[in-house]
């Protein structure tokens, strides 16, 4: 694979407003998210973050511009194409959106039964690994709606890793979670990235409790993207969105060497 697992160049992405004016979402933003690595992207609600995510898995396209995936352009991809970019990615959306009415196993094994030859046996045999890997062995024959946040997370993140995607994106994994549970499911990410070697991108609001993970940080602002290299760039930043951004989720003092990764 190449360095740059994703390219955007010049992304303009508005959506058209209901007195017929657009609203612009992303104003031609250029970034590239480099592979293997954990890039968060933070903003306020309503800038764009999930439609970004959106325009990498090419459910929405770009109004003009273009997104390169593994070297490839997406613009316009449809078919059999489109199909074979989206077994490259793992998604996490917010909720974990298991089906409730199969049982931990049966949502784990589902991309390996839909998009795979592997037999029952196999499958078998892969889902309960992966599922004693993100400690959820012996919960296998419960439903989604006898699980806790916690475990609804972890049963979403094996079903997402089971294809062995290349990127996995994650939009908000840890809303509705408690502190305790959201330390433990961005553990469980840096321990699965460090397994899987995959490239992450991660839309989070646990600013900076996520800056932890990150080796890189995108802020969206009113169409505008901007990218550190590091978190702790962040708050060397003179412009002002940032500086308010650097307030009211950091506080004055940024301590993030004081905790270990
Ligand atoms: N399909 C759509 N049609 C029209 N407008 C849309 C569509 N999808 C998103 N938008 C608009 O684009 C903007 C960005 O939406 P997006 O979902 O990316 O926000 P976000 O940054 O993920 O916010 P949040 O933190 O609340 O999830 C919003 O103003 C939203 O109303
Ligand atoms: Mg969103």
């Amino acid at each position: 694979m190449s360095e740059n697992a994703i390219v955007f160049k010049d992304v303009l992405k508005s959506f058209e407003k209901e007195d017929g004016s657009r609203q612009i979402v992303l104003d031609r933003v250029n970034f590239v998210i480099p592979a293997g690595k954990t890039t968060v992207v933070a903003g306020g609600s309503g800038q764009g973050k999930s439609v970004t995510l959106k325009l990498i898995l090419a459910l929405m396209q770009a109004d003009s511009g273009s997104i390169i995936v593994g070297g490839k352009d997406i613009t316009g991809i449809r078919g059999g194409r489109l199909k074979k970019l989206r077994t490259r990615f793992g998604v996490l959306f917010q909720g974990a959106a298991l089906f409730d009415s199969m049982t931990v196993f049966d949502n784990v094994a589902l991309p390996l039964r839909e998009r795979t030859k592997k037999t029952e046996i196999e499958i078998k045999k892969q889902v309960l690994e992966s599922l004693d890997q993100l400690e959820l062995l012996g919960h296998e024959n419960k439903f989604p709606a006898q699980l806790s946040g916690g475990m609804k997370k972890r049963a979403g993140l094996a079903r997402a890793l089971q294809l062995q995607p290349e990127i996995m994106l994650f939009d908000e994994p840890t809303t509705g979670l408690d502190p305790v549970m959201t330390q433990e499911i961005y553990q469980l990410f840096a321990r699965t990235q460090k397994l899987v070697g995959y490239t992450s991108i991660i839309v989070s609001h646990d600013i900076p409790k996520i800056f932890n993970l990150a080796d890189q940080v995108i802020v969206l602002n009113n169409g505008v993207m901007d990218v550190f290299p590091s978190p702790e760039e962040i708050q060397w930043s003179q412009k002002t969105h940032i500086k308010n951004f650097v307030q009211t989720t950091m506080g004055e003092i940024y301590q993030s060497h004081l905790v270990e990764k």
